[in-house]
């Protein structure tokens, strides 16, 4: 019985004495390069905060990030990228932590918990130029994404006060994966214009990340028509992030969708609309979609990287944005048409370009282009729930945290 006790005793030793030197080498390196990359908020330091880093999609993407995110850095660039590691749930945080921290990439990493004697919230937060958060509950079967909002809305009012303290909210980008989606971009945006009445632009980097639903419209188009230059399809799915409030545009595949009967194409259309149903049945109970869900934030976190790491000035990207800013003006070029042409919703998944002060220019034609079906039918009916996710968000009391 002792010794089992012996090695958990020295392994957390082991993960104090790796943590606090990891902390010295970062002092370090920021001493060292007065040089300020203009886009970051610490020097020559990417700074990636996951909150819910201990949950299903936190581990997965947390693995994926940690594995890849130093492809992106230029040879001889003095730029380090840091995973800052947040969980209410320690014990597996540092689980976690322990674990990734024996992979050989040089992505440095932290790990943290709520009143862990280290700073916990503030200390993971603290200097981070994106912060994503999977936090929350998962779907279960039967339930709805919209049936998680109550709880949801509070856990992510709760750390979106604690970004509101802790972050330098004219730089940071905050990319939301935690579902309802349609509802929680709604409560951060509202909970950081109204409740901290916060002006600097945060929300053009505020984005729900709806990029599954893409992952998922790609993926099921190519398997029912492979093209054949060995290439996944690019499907833009656009509107909102539940349900019917999902609209895949198959029609800009027309070549690939010219084969399939008009059944055939409503199947595939609720697949995409329905796919996170398909994982939580199969799932019985024990969860959602994880490993597919941080694949795809896994490329949408990329394209940030790329962007503040300097390889690129912008990208364009489908993620689901705040229309209007806190002053209710529009948001960025597009956005005054965009909103005419969707009953005025305040929020939408379209494509967008993002620069590094955020979304920069709303491309909306993408909806000039519908075929009658997706015009008539499915944006009417995403128009009309969408409304109502969004007002529930609205309407969440921010008191009642
Ligand atoms: C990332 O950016 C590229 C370049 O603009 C774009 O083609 C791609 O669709 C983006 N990826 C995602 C997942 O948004």
């Amino acid at each position: 019985m002792n010794i089992p006790f012996f090695n958990i005793t020295s392994l957390s030793l082991l993960l104090l004495l790796l943590s606090s030197s990891l902390l010295v080498l970062h002092l370090g390196r920021n001493n060292i390069n007065n040089q300020m990359p203009h886009l970051l908020s610490s020097p020559s330091n990417l700074k990636v905060a996951i909150l819910g880093a201990a949950g299903g999609i936190g581990q997965s993407l947390s693995l994926l990030l940690k594995t890849q995110l130093h492809y992106l850095i230029q040879a001889n660039s003095p730029t380090n990228i840091h995973l800052s590691l947040y969980d209410i749930n320690k014990e597996v945080i540092d689980g976690l932590y322990a674990d990734l921290s024996h992979i050989d990439t040089p992505i440095s990493l932290s790990a943290h918990a709520a009143n862990d004697g280290k700073g916990g919230i503030h200390a993971a937060l603290v200097d981070s130029d994106i912060i994503v958060i999977p936090a929350g509950m998962p779907r279960k079967p039967g339930m709805t994404r919209d049936d998680l909002f109550n709880i949801n809305a509070k856990i992510i009012s709760q750390l979106t006060d604690s970004i509101a303290e802790s972050c330098d909210l004219s730089k940071v980008f905050i990319l939301l994966i935690s579902n309802p989606v349609n509802s929680l971009v709604p409560v951060v945006c509202n909970r950081l214009i109204s409740h901290h009445k916060i002006d600097k632009g945060i929300e053009k980097r505020l984005l729900g990340i709806t990029n599954l639903d893409l992952v998922r419209a790609s993926t099921f188009l190519n398997e029912l028509s492979p093209s054949n230059n060995g290439r996944m399809p690019y499907v833009p799915v656009i509107g909102g992030h539940s349900g019917d409030t999902i609209v895949p545009v198959f029609s800009s595949q027309s070549q690939l969708i010219s084969t399939m009967d008009e059944p055939q194409l409503k199947h595939l259309i609720s697949r995409v609309q329905y796919g996170g149903d398909e994982i939580v049945k199969a799932k019985n109970g024990k969860g959602s979609a994880t490993l597919s869900m941080a694949h795809a934030a896994c490329k949408i976190v990329t394209n940030f990287t790329n962007l503040l790491l300097g390889n690129v000035n912008s990208f364009e990207s489908i993620n689901y944005i705040p229309l209007l800013d806190h002053q209710n003006q529009p948001i960025c070029k597009g956005s005054n048409e965009l909103m005419s042409m969707i009953d005025n919703l305040q929020f939408f998944a379209i494509p967008a370009t993002v620069t590094s002060s955020g979304v920069n220019e709303i491309n909306y034609d993408i909806l000039n282009h519908l075929n009658s079906y997706e015009k008539n039918e499915l944006i009417p009916i995403c128009l009309m729930k969408l409304k109502k996710n969004i007002n529930s968000g609205l309407e969440f009391n921010v008191e009642e945290v």
